[in-house]
């Protein structure tokens, strides 16, 4: 089922009038059967976009399809979603059974039918073993999933999921994406997983969504998004450890760090910019304009992260990360050449993208 926002917007109301702008004016199509991540820092709107898709809010302005379909004044019942939240709301009384079939009872679905729906979510989410535990003889993947097997039994058209794993201990929650990944393909449900962890989103999702302060910023493939950021914010937003930032000049289609050329720009425009270098984008070389000293040195197995002064600002440093077969020393001087497709520029002031 193809979802598409129009001009979606949602504006609260404080008691004291103040407005907060939740979701500005999105715009944006989700292809049918695909798992889209919706990403961004906390307070960005996720849920709040979220919850207007699954109809919990009412939008301010703005539309919303599902297929040809206007849903935006289609009670939340009615809308063929599955919902999930990040703290599984199980009913503790009831059976595993019984939480992944209550759905179904609302709709009055006759009790054998029910249970045998309910143990074939259970199985496809690989819990059907545990029918008759009660949530709190599980653990916390296994609740998530009893979660995920409720919202699935009503065969919804859409499954939406508000970080589902963030409950979850880190070898938990590697494990379980996987297993979302897995079920998302094996139902072909069209599916939005909203997160604000950028690996997370990154590793699980055909297509991410990346918002910020109500704001869509950027829409695509995860390592398309990565390697061609539409601004500084999607650049740093997108990548562990972070895009290196420095103070830099366009002369004449020359990208200058520092008084060296270290690449080059269509722009002939010559104008102040920040430089953006991810930390793999840095060669070690023989020869080359931009030696700098190593300050420190951190081996991670195959990696060395390089931690080296920033070449404008002593008192700061910045990572580049090599290949540790380098056998760097801390104090060594070290020439560089940067790899042209993990360098950017940007706007020094509206951040954008300079090409
Ligand atoms: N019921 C509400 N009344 C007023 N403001 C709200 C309400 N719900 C959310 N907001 C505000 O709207 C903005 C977006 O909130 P939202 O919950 O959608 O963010 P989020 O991206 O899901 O964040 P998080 O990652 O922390 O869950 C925030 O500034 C939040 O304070
Ligand atoms: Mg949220």
């Amino acid at each position: 089922m193809e979802i598409k926002l129009q001009s979606l917007t949602k504006v609260f109301v404080a008691k004291d009038k103040k407005e907060t702008v939740a979701v500005n004016n999105m715009d944006i199509t989700i292809p049918s059967g695909k798992l889209i991540g919706l990403l961004g820092p906390s307070g960005c709107g996720k849920s709040t976009t979220l919850y207007m898709i699954a109809g919990l809010l009412e939008p301010t302005a703005g539309k919303i399809y599902f297929g040809d379909e206007d849903v935006t004044n289609t009670p939340p019942e009615l809308r063929g979603i599955g919902l999930v939240f990040q703290n599984y709301a199980l009913y503790p009384h009831m059976t595993v059974a019984q939480n992944i079939m209550f759905p179904l009872e609302n709709i009055k679905v006759p009790k054998a039918e029910a249970l045998e729906r309910a143990q074939e979510m259970a199985d496809l989410v690989g819990i059907g073993e545990l029918m008759n535990r009660k949530p709190k003889e599980l653990s916390g993947g296994q609740q998530q999933r009893v979660a995920i097997a409720r919202a699935l039994v009503k065969k919804p058209r859409v499954l939406l999921l508000d970080e589902p794993l963030s409950n979850l201990d880190a070898r938990l929650r590697l494990q379980t994406r996987e297993e979302i990944k897995r079920i998302q393909r094996e139902t072909g449900i069209t599916t939005i997983f909203v997160t604000h962890d950028q690996e997370e989103a990154m590793s699980i999702s055909d297509e991410i969504v990346l918002m910020e302060a109500g704001i869509k910023q950027q829409v695509g493939v995860p390592q398309d998004v990565y390697d061609q950021p539409d601004n500084l914010f999607v650049a740093k937003f997108l990548g562990t450890p972070p895009i290196n930032t420095f103070a830099g000049k366009l002369e004449a289609g020359k990208i200058m760090l520092a008084g060296h050329n270290i690449g080059k720009v269509e722009s002939k425009t010559n104008q102040e910019v920040l430089i953006g270098i991810r930390p793999e984008g840095f060669n070690v070389v023989e020869k080359s304009k931009l030696s700098l000293p190593i300050y420190m040195v951190e081996t991670i197995g195959r990696d060395t992260a390089l931690i080296i002064k920033d070449p404008n600002d002593e008192a700061k440093t910045f990572r580049a990360i090599v290949d540790s077969s380098h056998r760097i020393k801390p104090g060594d001087t070290v020439n560089f050449a940067i790899k042209p497709d993990k360098l950017y520029v940007f706007n020094k002031d509206t951040g954008e993208l300079v090409k």
